[in-house]
């Protein structure tokens, strides 16, 4: 029954669960723009040198990548509740100012003084009540400390996703719900000053930031959905093997597929930052 469609299984809001597992998949998936992305994110933070800052759902370490190149940092505690994500970011990132933990929100870790910076790179709208995690960020600041974070923009310009869920909703009536433009639903510049006021920040900038997700081919876009890491490939885990079929098929017309094979797109994001 492998390939049975999974019906009703709540967890998170969603009918289906959002598998955050293999770190080297995720890279594929969703790492190697998300790092594009959290380089773009620091340098706009322009935070001075020295700082001592959290990131809160690190992954696979995208953003502690870019904290160290450009965000010249005293040190940074990097969390994250999924022990695979942990590991391969402490085995791949082995600088004397970075320490991991598997933590999540709920359970993030305090410092003495207070954090500089209080961070999360496309993470947040994965906590079950956003507005709770950014108090209890908002919590571990020190004096002039800032929480901040990016979101994907979901039911807008996040194209390689938007382009899955348009089309997996012509196959599947499930995807409706679990279209990520629809649960995330906060994802956009209104809603997010909305969010970070209301978890008591203050001083509150966005700004829009759009990266290139440049696929070599049909297989370099397609391969990773079919891993079943995130929330996409959850979905597309849960199809029997026509719907999968019919979906690569669908989605093989609707992307812009240049005659070398290339598909260019971008994946437009919100960055939000704010103080206490
Ligand atoms: C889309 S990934 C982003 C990872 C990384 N920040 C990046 O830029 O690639 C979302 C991350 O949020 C983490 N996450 C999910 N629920 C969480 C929670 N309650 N507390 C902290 N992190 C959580 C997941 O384990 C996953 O690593």
């Amino acid at each position: 029954m492998e390939n049975e469609p999974m019906e009703d299984q709540p967890i998170a809001g969603s009918l289906i669960e959002d598998a955050w597992s293999e770190g080297s998949i995720y890279e594929r998936y969703m790492g190697r723009w998300s790092r594009l992305l959290a380089r773009d994110f620091v340098t706009w933070l322009d935070i001075p040198a020295g700082g001592n800052w959290l990131d809160v759902g690190t992954g696979t370490g995208a953003l502690v990548d870019a904290v160290c190149e450009h965000g010249k940092p005293k040190s940074i505690l990097a969390c994250d509740p999924v022990a695979a994500f942990v590991d391969v970011a402490r085995r791949n990132i082995t600088d004397d100012r970075v320490e991991f933990l598997q933590a999540g929100v709920g359970e993030l870790p305090s410092r003495d003084g207070g954090f500089d910076m209080v961070i999360s790179n496309v993470a947040l709208n994965f906590f079950n009540d956003a507005t709770e995690a950014l108090r209890e960020q908002a919590s571990l600041l020190c004096a002039e400390g800032m929480v901040a974070a990016s979101v994907w923009d979901y039911a807008g310009d996040m194209q390689f996703l938007r382009h899955f869920w348009d089309e997996a909703k012509t196959i599947n009536p499930r995807a409706a719900k679990l279209d990520e433009g629809v649960r995330f639903s906060f994802c956009n510049p209104g809603a997010l000053k909305e969010l970070f006021s209301g978890a008591g920040l203050e001083k509150i900038r966005i700004f829009p930031i759009a990266v290139p997700t440049i696929f070599e081919n049909f297989d370099d876009y397609w391969s990773p959905f079919l891993a079943g890491t995130g929330p996409a490939p959850s979905f597309v885990a849960s199809l029997s093997e026509e719907d999968r079929i019919l979906l690569a098929d669908g989605l093989r017309r609707r992307l812009p597929v240049a005659t070398d094979g290339r598909i260019d797109m971008v994946a437009r994001a919100w960055v939000v930052a704010g103080c206490r």
